[in-house]
């Protein structure tokens, strides 16, 4: 059936719920070409002030997803489980996870995307891993889960192509921000990605891409029920991103991290947020395992050295270093009563760590080292951070992104959300 945009459009503009019809044919018609991107764009901003309700955003979402291919995994002898997280400043926590829950008997495909921003992506940090490559054929990535369980790689361009478009229109015209557009636009990938299960990390804070709690936990319920309804057992944390997590933040400081967590150390806030989204995947694939048994026996450090190798990573090389370092130190003693991730992720950011532009190259080695985080007693002239970049004239553009990120007060009286704020189940 046909449709005139503008006739849908006018109806979103009037508060009218869109019919399955609709929404099939604008999103078909959008990705190739049939629709103009100034009547998507018009669209896009109607669903922005008028909203979309849970039917249309389902109905969305599955238009999307049949954009493009969608991955079965029903040929492997283990249950499929993913993660996503909306993403955040020093969340390295996919590297961990990954090895945790396949060592626990899972298959983990998590296809993953680049950082812009001020969040760093999962790909960014991997390929900070001498010869790693993040490209795999299908053949390749099912290879690697049947023989290893997890598998961190590139989501391919086939999965949900109307997704590409429309974020790239959303990204210009001011309309990232609804919640339907956003729920719709995550869930396509991750349900065309075909695990059987979905455990979501929505953070909030400062530092998080939804700072406000209650519009992460708005889109926390929204993706939960298209997941469900696709039949993709989905349940989310609220999460908190405003502190950074962990003490590294940059790709190669974080790879660095992240292994000290697989060989059973780490900061306890990653090993907390590790652990609580393990035994929500495990939960999810049905699998009775215990997370942190598969890190003490070393079971989980064995699998990343696999995954590592599988993708031609040398998992003993030793990470790239950045050329210039600068330490900020403590203009007072007391305690570090606020450590503010935004300021922190911006900082790491400006030091080479993450890109302005799709096409920018990130430096493996840039980026922020923690020395104390909230709570800790501070005395002056001791080292707070350290900066680190490949190119000496950033650290002025970086530092000016610290001014007000870190507050010393008389006593310990941090504040600070809790790290798991809340459990969103269908
Ligand atoms: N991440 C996505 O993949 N899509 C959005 O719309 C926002 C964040």
């Amino acid at each position: 059936m046909d449709f005139a945009a503008v006739d849908i459009i006018k109806a979103k503009r009037d508060h009218h719920e869109l019919t399955d019809a609709q929404i099939d044919w604008i999103v078909d018609a959008y990705t190739h070409g049939a629709v103009a991107d100034e009547q998507m764009s018009a669209l896009a901003m109607a669903i922005l002030l008028n909203g979309m309700n849970t039917r249309e955003t389902v109905r969305w979402t599955e238009a999307m997803i049949a954009s493009g291919e969608r991955m079965d995994f029903g040929s492997l002898d283990r249950p499929t489980v993913d993660k996503h997280s909306t993403g955040g400043v020093g969340d390295k926590i996919t590297l961990p996870l990954v090895p945790i829950v396949a060592a626990c008997g899972a298959a983990v495909p998590q296809l993953s995307g680049r950082g812009l921003g001020h969040t760093g992506g999962t790909l960014d940090k991997m390929e900070a891993i001498p010869g790693w490559r993040a490209h795999l054929t299908n053949e390749e990535m099912f290879a690697i889960l049947r023989d290893v369980g997890g598998v961190i790689c590139a989501a391919g361009t086939g999965l949900a192509p109307a997704d590409r478009k429309l974020y790239a229109l959303r990204d210009v015209t001011a309309t990232v921000e609804a919640i339907p557009l956003i729920a719709s636009s995550i869930m396509s990938k991750k349900i065309a990605e075909g695990a059987g299960g979905l455990v979501l990390d929505v953070k909030t804070g400062s530092g998080a891409f939804m700072s406000d709690p209650d519009r992460a936990k708005e889109l926390a319920r929204s993706m939960v029920a298209i997941g469900n309804d696709a039949g993709v057992r989905t349940r989310a944390l609220i999460t908190a991103m405003d502190v950074p997590l962990g003490y590294a933040v940059g790709n190669a400081l974080e790879v660095a991290e992240s292994v000290e967590v697989l060989a059973g150390g780490g900061p306890q806030d990653v090993i907390d947020l590790t652990l609580a989204l393990a035994r929500e995947m495990l939960d999810l694939a049905g699998l009775e395992a215990d997370p942190h048994e598969a890190i003490t026996s070393g079971r989980a450090m064995d699998v990343w050295r696999r995954m590592v190798t599988a993708q031609g990573g040398d998992p003993d090389a030793p990470l790239p270093q950045a050329r210039h370092s600068l330490a900020i130190t403590a203009d007072a003693s007391g305690y570090l009563t606020h450590l503010d991730a935004l300021g922190v992720g911006i900082a790491a950011w400006r030091l080479g760590a993450g890109r302005a532009r799709k096409e920018d190259n990130v430096s493996p080695g840039a980026g922020i080292l923690l020395h104390a985080k909230s709570g800790d007693a501070i005395t002056e002239g001791q080292k707070l951070l350290t900066m680190f970049t490949d190119d000496d004239s950033r650290f002025g553009f970086a530092d000016d992104a610290l001014v007000g990120a870190f507050t010393i007060g008389s006593t310990p009286d941090i504040h600070q959300l809790p790290l798991i704020l809340e459990r969103i189940d269908a």
